[in-house]
């Protein structure tokens, strides 16, 4: 089954290119998005004012990185949250509520069980779901399901990329229900997406022996910190969970502008760190503002793996090695951003001898609370 791979998450992570495209398979038409899952719940989405996306681990991180496209495209405020703490404090929700869970499994007893709590408390629920039939779509108003194909290896890769792709999908949906995002913004968006697939492919192509490369090196590096802003602070998070996850090293994610109110204290000679580096084109002040956090950690010196758009010139005096991703628009980065992120976990835990598919403690659907 594993092919000629030599592990399930190495043909996971092969399949991120596929995991999107067939995530898109069949809802875009003439540069619209058309989820037929969704049909006659135009109400339902005009009728809401608030969004929450409710999941665990890497699913709440896709959700993280949905929130800031979500919010721009419907103009309707989203909270992210993690399930099992959604449900014990009392939520402020009700019809006017969407609460939108992700799950690869649509098994996770902690996200299950905030979906019927939401449910209760009259709120609308929408699944990203992984699996046809599970119970999390089951127990829910409307499901999109994320394409991403059956996920044997423990940790999390291929659904994460499908999940964010989903969100995007969900987001302009409901954008255009509710008449927030024209249909020519619309349509530059869905392009973008559409050119995701063929640019992680580059990724791999391009970036996965180097990177494979490094982690060999750090073989026994004892901790790893991970820097990102803005949709990049996601991601740092998800490299540092897959880090610990697969490898057992220490490893943290920060946003960027956290650093001097604390985490910069961490920084000692030789730490590693990576850096998710915002697009110039984008935010020529958010990148400035990430070259100078490298600066300040490398002054300490900290070790810095940037991740960084081909062409960005300014970041390669600065660290100590940069990993190229291609150009992308506005909210699309984090899909290609995180891949050599999931490369590196992968190959620092195979370098270390360990078994990628299977780490200990861990059990692929979490069914207990
Ligand atoms: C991390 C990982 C977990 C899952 C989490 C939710 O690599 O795999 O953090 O993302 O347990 O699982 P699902 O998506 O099945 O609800």
């Amino acid at each position: 089954e594993k092919g000629g791979w030599s592990s399930f998450m190495a043909k996971e992570v092969s399949e991120e290119p596929e995991a999107v495209a067939n995530t898109l398979r069949g809802r875009i038409r003439d540069g619209e998005v058309v989820i037929p899952e969704l049909d006659g719940l135009d109400e339902l989405f005009t009728g809401i004012s608030r969004i929450i996306v409710i999941a665990c681990g890497t699913a709440a991180y896709a959700g993280q990185v949905g929130k800031y496209a979500i919010e721009q495209w419907t103009r309707i405020p989203v909270d992210v949250e993690l399930a099992h703490e959604f449900r014990y404090r009392d939520p402020v929700i009700g019809p006017d509520t969407l609460v939108v869970s992700i799950s690869q499994s649509g098994e996770t007893m902690d996200t299950l069980m905030a979906v019927k709590y939401a449910r209760e408390r009259g709120a609308k629920t929408l699944s990203v779901c992984n699996t046809q039939g599970a119970t999390i779509p089951r127990e829910s108003d409307a499901i999109v399901y994320t394409h991403a194909g059956p996920e044997v290896a423990v940790a999390s890769t291929k659904a994460f990329v499908a999940q964010i792709t989903a969100l995007y999908l969900m987001g302009l949906h409901i954008g255009r229900v509710r008449g927030a995002v024209s249909a020519a913004v619309a349509a530059e968006h869905v392009r973008e997406l559409e050119a995701v697939p063929a640019k992680i492919q580059r990724i791999l192509d391009n970036e996965q022996p180097r990177i494979e490369q490094f982690a060999h090196w750090m073989a026994d590096t004892r901790s790893v910190l991970f820097l990102g802003r803005h949709v990049g602070y996601p991601i740092a998070l998800e490299g540092a969970l897959k880090l610990k996850e697969l490898a057992y090293i220490h490893a943290e994610g920060f946003a960027a502008g956290e650093l001097k109110h604390g985490p910069i204290a961490l920084i000692e000679p030789g730490q590693p760190v990576f850096v998710v580096v915002p697009s110039p084109r984008q935010s020529a002040e958010m990148h400035k503002k990430v070259i100078s956090s490298i600066e300040e950690i490398r002054a300490r010196g900290a070790r810095v793996i940037a991740i960084a758009e081909e062409g960005d010139a300014a970041v390669l005096p600065k660290a100590d090695e940069v990993l190229r991703i291609p150009l992308a628009g506005p909210f699309f980065e984090p899909l290609l951003a995180v891949v050599p992120l999931h490369i590196f976990a992968m190959g620092l835990a195979t370098a270390k001898g360990l078994d990628v598919d299977q780490p200990r403690n861990l059990a692929k659907s979490v069914t207990v609370e």
